[in-house]
């Protein structure tokens, strides 16, 4: 395997690999009990776990993921770096490398992402950027493959946010797998043609079917996964009025489900906006994952570590 080998796209895992590390999650899941300390894959490893926005579920899962592996987790904040006085991201990526065995950073610009990649001599692994949740995202197809015993077959419905980053990674991994999705958002905010000519390419390749509409109906209509996010992502409040105000038709609630005709799971990468994108009575109904969606946040992270750092020692 190529060193570092750093996970900043959906795509920097290849469909095969995608596929055996939600099989790991699956099965590092079914072998869990809390508390245990799963192997000792990471024994002497430490990993900076470095945050530029805020979090509950990345930063709770990465620091537990990292401890069960047997590694040593530095959580860092960047308002108290000295990035916040202004030392470049690549210095401090230069730096960071030379104390820890990979860097975990969520970050507001995705370029610095990219520009911490080509200075770390570590991998580097995306926990959200503006442009992308590839984490979240193996981890939700961990979730689909979990709920509905398989991703073929999977019709996955997306509503609200067209250019939402947990979307883009979804778009690019679905396109990836040849699954089929439907994007419901107001044109304004339907995704930027960058990604989407991406995924296209990816489908007339993988057989992928993507749908891009401004009809909540239509995209839910025999979807077996419904999923939103929330309207305004970080970074993303001086949009905050005109968002709420072109996404309030798309959002989830029981009389848009009752197109769904079948059965269909509802899914969320949390934090919600109660009364927003979804009603209480879908989030907490009967078809809601999303408590078991966030957990399995922890399995896929643990399963993705294995995967870069054990195949890394099959090399040498
Ligand atoms: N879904 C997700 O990444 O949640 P946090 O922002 O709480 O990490
Ligand atoms: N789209 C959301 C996801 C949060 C996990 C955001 O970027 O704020």
């Amino acid at each position: 395997m190529k060193w570092p080998r750093h996970y900043i796209s959906v795509l920097d895992l290849a469909p095969g690999e995608m596929k055996r590390v939600i099989d790991l999650g699956l099965s590092m899941k079914r072998n869990y009990y809390r508390g245990k300390r799963s192997m000792d894959i990471l024994r002497d490893r430490s990993f900076a776990v470095f945050f530029e926005k805020p979090s509950t579920r990345t930063r709770v899962s990465f620091d537990v993921a990292i401890r069960q592996l047997g590694g040593h987790p530095v959580i860092l904040y960047a308002s108290e770096l000295q990035l916040a006085r202004g030392e470049t991201v690549a210095d401090t990526a230069r730096v960071l490398s030379r104390y820890v065995d990979g860097i975990i950073a969520r970050v507001k610009k995705h370029a610095h992402l990219e520009e911490m990649a080509r200075y770390s001599s570590v991998p580097v692994i995306n926990a959200l950027s503006d442009r992308e949740h590839p984490v979240q995202v193996l981890g939700d197809l961990m979730t689909i493959k979990e709920k509905l015993g398989s991703l073929e077959g999977a019709r996955i419905a997306f509503l609200g946010d067209g250019t939402d980053n947990v979307l883009y990674s979804l778009l690019l991994a679905a396109a990836a797998l040849g699954l089929e999705i439907r994007v419901a958002a107001p044109q304004r905010f339907w995704p930027e043609e960058d990604v989407l000519s991406k995924a296209r390419q990816l489908a007339s390749e993988s057989g992928a079917v993507i749908r891009l509409t401004e009809d909540p109906v239509e995209a839910v209509r025999g979807a077996n996964v419904v999923y939103t996010d929330v309207w305004v992502s970080m970074g993303r409040e001086e949009e905050a009025g005109e968002r709420l105000r072109l996404m309030n038709p798309y959002q989830v609630n029981t009389e848009l489900l009752e197109n769904v005709g079948g059965s269909y799971i509802f899914m969320h990468c949390l934090p919600a906006h109660r009364g927003q994108e979804v009603t209480d009575e879908v989030i907490d109904g009967p078809n809601s994952v999303v408590w078991d969606q966030a957990e399995n946040r922890l399995h896929i992270q643990k399963a993705l570590l294995y995967y870069l750092y054990t195949r890394r020692e099959e090399k040498k």
